[in-house]
């Protein structure tokens, strides 16, 4: 069915430009929550198992653009968004893009530009929980960009997740993105080492989980204590200082080595510790980690 032959029924809501992996499952998402969604993909048969969940199939990218003011795009990578909306870009005129393609903030700068030279609301994106949780309160996904954008279409993202509003700078969406990729990966990078340490004393991985998940919300409660302290400048020993956390972490890295595994997680760690305790912070607060990277300081 194309747009012409859906001639009779209610306007779309949204329109899903790439239907891969993640752009399938943001089109089921607007679907799952009742919204009229318009789909288009290179690949044509791609759409074919969402238009039989009740999508409408757009015959070409300007009728994906003609169809809804809100008009999501997730391709590979920002080139290929040029390539794709630069020959029919007088269909943005008043809609509102919304970017889920992962990319750099130099690129979520001068895709804001260009959409907003065209008369476009623009919304810099990231899918930030992969694919399975979309559609779920607990799929997270940022955006930044145009404020009136995100006021006009929020009730409709939310529909993909816990849909976050960073600020009016495109950038922070690329920004975040990376972030917390980074810090999924610290997390994982720790849980991973600490799988192998347990299960040279053969406990399963399943186990030292059920018990780790337990353990998180203290983790999460540091995060919060300590950006208030990192923000306030001051980083009170109230969880240990620089100099006991190096203590223990000789120790990890002791019983690391006694059973036989890897210790380069462990070593940043110390590494990090190392360079508070240089820079002066021996007998502050552990946060103090972050002065040195901040400043990039590598002075051990
Ligand atoms: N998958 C994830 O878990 C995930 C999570 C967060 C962010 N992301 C980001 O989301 C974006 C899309 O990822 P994905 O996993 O959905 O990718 P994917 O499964 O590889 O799908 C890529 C999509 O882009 C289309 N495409 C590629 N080149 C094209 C071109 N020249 N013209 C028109 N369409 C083109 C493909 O169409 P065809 O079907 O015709 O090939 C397909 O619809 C990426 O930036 C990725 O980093 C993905």
């Amino acid at each position: 069915m194309t747009v012409l032959e859906n001639e009779n029924h209610e306007r779309s809501t949204v329109s899903v430009i790439g239907l891969g992996q993640l752009g399938t499952r943001l089109a089921q998402a607007f679907l799952g929550a009742g919204h009229t969604t318009t789909v288009w993909n290179r690949t044509e048969a791609k759409a074919d198992a969402l238009v039989e969940q009740g999508a409408v199939r757009a015959d070409s990218v300007a009728a994906a653009l003609a169809a809804s003011e809100l008009v999501v795009v997730c391709l590979p990578d920002y080139a290929t968004v040029q390539d794709l909306l630069g020959p029919v870009v007088h269909g943005l005129r008043d809609r509102v893009l919304v970017n889920l393609t992962s990319g750099t903030p130099e690129d979520a700068t001068r895709t804001a530009d260009w959409a907003a030279a065209h008369g476009a609301g623009y919304l810099d994106g990231a899918a930030m929980s992969g694919t399975r949780l979309v559609g779920r309160p607990e799929a997270l996904f940022v955006f930044s960009g145009s404020q009136e954008a995100f006021a006009t279409q929020r009730q409709v993202l939310a529909s993909l997740g816990n849909a976050v509003y960073l600020g009016s700078n495109p950038t922070l969406a690329p920004v975040y993105d990376t972030a917390l990729f980074g810090l999924v990966w610290g997390a994982l990078a720790g849980f991973y080492h600490s799988v192998a340490l347990v299960g040279a004393a053969d406990v399963d991985p399943t186990a030292f989980a059920a018990v780790a998940k337990g353990h998180m919300p203290f983790v999460t409660s540091l995060m919060v204590d300590h950006a208030r302290q990192i923000e306030d400048g001051g980083f009170p020993d109230d969880d240990g200082t620089v100099e006991v956390h190096r203590a223990a972490m000789e120790h990890l890295l002791h019983t690391s080595r006694a059973q036989g595994i890897g210790t380069d997680v462990p070593e940043l760690f110390q590494t990090l510790l190392n360079r508070a305790a240089a820079g002066g912070h021996g007998q502050s607060g552990i946060a103090s980690v972050v002065a040195t990277i901040a400043t990039g300081e590598r002075n051990v």
